[in-house]
C-alpha cells in the first residue's frame, strides 16, 4: 500500500482515510446532516476500511459532540488495532471559544478517544475569538506536552493558512495540513491558489466531501427520486437540484465510461483522480453510511488511471474550477 507523509511531520498515511462525520448518531446540529447509520455499526465500516488498507480516521468534536470519536475508538478496539498502529485525526470546535479552550478541552478529546492518541489535531474552521497566532501558540503547547503529535487547520483561506504556517514555525513545528472541500465538482482550491500555496509550504491538502457528498457516485443522476427520499439537508444544495444534476452529468458520464474499462465504479474513479492528479499533494477522506459504500470506496486504492484518463477528467470538470 502506498504511504504518504502528512505534511512534514513524518506521520505516514494512506492516500485515503475514512471520514467519520457519519458516526454522529444524528446528535448535535452538524450530526443531523446524516441519518443514523441504518443497522450497520460504525465498527463494521471501520473494519472494512482497515481491511481495504486504510490506516487513518478523520473525526471531530463537532461530529455528535464526541460520539464519532467514541465510535472510532470502539471500532478500532473491536478490530484489535492497538494504539499507535493507526493514525487518528480529530478537530477542535472553535465556535465562540478562544485559543485557551484548546488547552482546556484536550483532556475531553483524549477521554473520548480512549487509548488512541491524537496524531493530528485540527482547528475545524477559522472562527475562534482568538488570533491565528494565539491558536498556533496553543497548538505548539499541546505538541510540546505530548497531547498531540501534529497540528492542522481546516477551511482556512490561503492567507490564513500562510499565517498559521508562519506562527507554528516560530515555535519550531510544521503545519501538517489544511482540510478543505475538494472534488471533481468543487475545484476552487486550484483556482484560488490554496493548492499551490499548500504545496509550496509542504502542507498536505486533505480533501473533504471528495464524492461531493454522494453526487459523484452517479446514484442521484441515475435515480433522482432518491434525493426526495432521504438525503437530509443535501437536497437543498444547488448540486442536487435539476439544473445542478444536469451540470454535473458530463462528469458522471466520463466517470462511468472510464470505470467501465477497469470494472470499477464512478466513485472509485472520482477518488483515484483526487489522490493522483496532483501527485501526492492531496489525500481524501470519503465517508460512508453503508458497509457496501466503504467496500466500494477502498477499491480506489487498487488501480491507477492513466495520464490521459486523469486529463480527460480534468477537462470535463473544468466548469467546476
Ligand atoms: N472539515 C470540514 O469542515 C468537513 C466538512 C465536511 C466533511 N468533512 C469530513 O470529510 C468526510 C467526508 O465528507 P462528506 O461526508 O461531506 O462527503 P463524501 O465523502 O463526499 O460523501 C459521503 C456520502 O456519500 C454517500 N456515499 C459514499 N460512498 C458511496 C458509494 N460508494 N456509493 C454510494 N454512495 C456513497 C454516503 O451518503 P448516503 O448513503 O447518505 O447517500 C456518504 O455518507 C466526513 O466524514 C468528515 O470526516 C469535514
Amino acid at each position: 500500500m502506498e504511504m504518504r507523509e502528512l505534511g512534514k511531520t513524518g506521520i505516514q498515511i494512506t492516500p485515503l482515510g475514512l471520514g467519520c462525520w457519519q458516526f454522529s448518531s444524528a446528535k448535535g446540529f452538524a450530526g443531523k446532516f446524516w441519518a443514523t447509520l441504518d443497522g450497520v455499526p460504525a465498527t463494521e465500516i471501520i473494519q472494512a476500511a482497515l481491511d481495504g488498507g486504510i490506516n487513518w480516521f478523520d473525526t471531530a468534536e463537532m461530529y455528535g459532540r464526541g460520539v464519532s470519536e467514541e465510535c472510532v475508538a470502539h471500532g478500532l478496539e473491536a478490530s484489535g488495532k492497538r494504539p499507535g498502529e493507526v493514525v487518528i485525526a480529530t478537530k477542535w470546535l472553535p465556535w465562540r471559544r478562544t485559543a485557551a479552550n484548546l488547552l482546556a478541552t484536550i483532556d475531553e478529546r483524549k477521554r473520548r478517544l480512549g487509548a488512541y492518541p491524537i496524531d493530528l489535531y485540527q482547528i475545524h474552521m477559522p472562527t475562534s475569538f482568538s488570533t491565528i497566532r494565539a491558536e498556533m501558540k496553543a497548538m505548539a503547547e499541546l505538541i510540546r506536552r505530548g497531547d498531540i503529535r501534529a497540528a492542522g487547520i481546516s477551511n482556512y483561506t490561503v492567507g490564513q493558512m500562510r499565517r498559521a504556517h508562519q506562527a507554528l514555525a516560530e515555535h519550531g513545528f510544521p503545519l501538517a495540513s489544511n482540510q478543505v472541500n475538494y472534488s471533481l465538482l468543487n475545484r476552487r482550491i486550484e483556482r484560488n491558489g490554496l493548492l499551490d500555496t499548500a504545496r509550496e509550504l509542504g502542507i498536505t491538502v486533505i480533501a473533504y466531501s471528495p464524492l461531493a457528498q454522494g453526487l459523484l457516485t452517479g446514484k442521484f443522476h441515475e435515480r433522482p427520486e432518491l434525493i426526495k427520499k432521504g438525503v437530509g439537508w443535501r437536497k437543498y444544495l444547488p448540486g442536487y437540484r435539476a439544473h445542478g444534476l444536469r451540470k454535473s452529468a458530463p462528469v458522471i458520464g466520463a466517470l462511468r465510461q472510464i470505470a467501465g474499462k477497469y470494472n470499477a465504479t464512478p466513485s472509485q474513479v472520482a477518488l483515484q483522480w483526487l489522490i493522483a492528479f496532483h501527485g501526492d499533494a492531496v489525500v481524501a477522506i470519503p465517508g460512508a453510511t453503508k458497509l457496501s459504500q466503504i467496500q466500494d470506496n477502498v477499491g480506489a486504492l487498487a488501480f491507477q488511471l492513466t495520464r490521459d484518463e486523469l486529463d480527460q477528467l480534468d477537462e470535463v470538470s473544468r466548469p467546476f474550477k
